[in-house]
């Protein structure tokens, strides 16, 4: 995870699995939140408790560019203002009625959460390609013992024995997920190769945090 002494980026999901209109869970080193992608395609996240009574806002639904929660039908803006009150049409909700938001950064095929306020944008990694995420039952020690190489100053681990592939590892509350990514300009044959490259890591990560405990 790329960080500096003001805060740090996590790479939540990959740009592809949060189509517009769309909302989903993801996780942050803080907790549990809720991506989603206005119609118009923005990308926003949410702590994932809705203020009212609690749901589970990537439950919910997007419409326009709003989040809406799935029990009582109350709307947040990007910025996490509740907009509307369905059971009270005419109301325009107090703006002390707030979701808390997270600061979002989009490049290269990768959603990334601010945790805390980092100085700097998420690296760029413009020259990889993502394919696709993976949630490994192992912590990114193990991982990178797996892959046969430590992760560099972007956090990207590099596998050993295939040094075309990347890892692009988050840390989760017990788990990690990892964002696979070949170099640009590979054929549909390599991506294929990747992606049971990337399990093969897998196995052995799991295998060794087994052995560990
Ligand atoms: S719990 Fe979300 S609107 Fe009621």
């Amino acid at each position: 995870m790329p960080s500096d002494t003001a805060g740090s980026w996590t790479p939540v999901a990959l740009s592809a699995d949060l189509p517009p209109a769309t909302v989903i869970p993801a996780w942050t080193p803080l907790g549990a939140i809720a991506l989603w992608r206005s119609q118009s395609g923005r990308a926003s996240a949410s702590s994932d408790r809705c203020p009212h009574r609690g749901m589970r806002l990537s439950h919910g639904f997007v419409r326009g560019e709003a989040l809406s929660c799935i029990y009582h039908g109350w709307s947040y803006s990007p910025a996490g203002g509740c907009i509307r009150i369905p059971a009270h049409p005419d109301l325009v909700p107090p703006e002390t009625i707030r979701v808390a938001v997270q600061q979002v950064a989009e490049s290269d095929g990768i959603v990334w959460i601010a945790v805390g306020e980092p100085a700097m944008p998420p690296p760029r990694l413009d020259n990889l390609a993502p394919i696709r995420s993976l949630t490994l039952d192992a912590d990114v020690a193990a991982i990178e013992a797996a892959a046969g190489e430590k992760a560099d100053a972007d956090g990207l681990i590099r596998v050993a024995d295939c040094p075309w592939v990347r890892l692009l590892p988050a840390e989760q509350i017990g788990c990690t997920l990892i964002h696979l990514l070949v170099e640009q300009g590979r054929s549909v044959a390599d991506r294929i190769t990747a992606s049971r490259i990337a399990e093969a890591v897998r196995r052995r990560a799991e295998t060794r945090q087994k052995d560990m405990a």
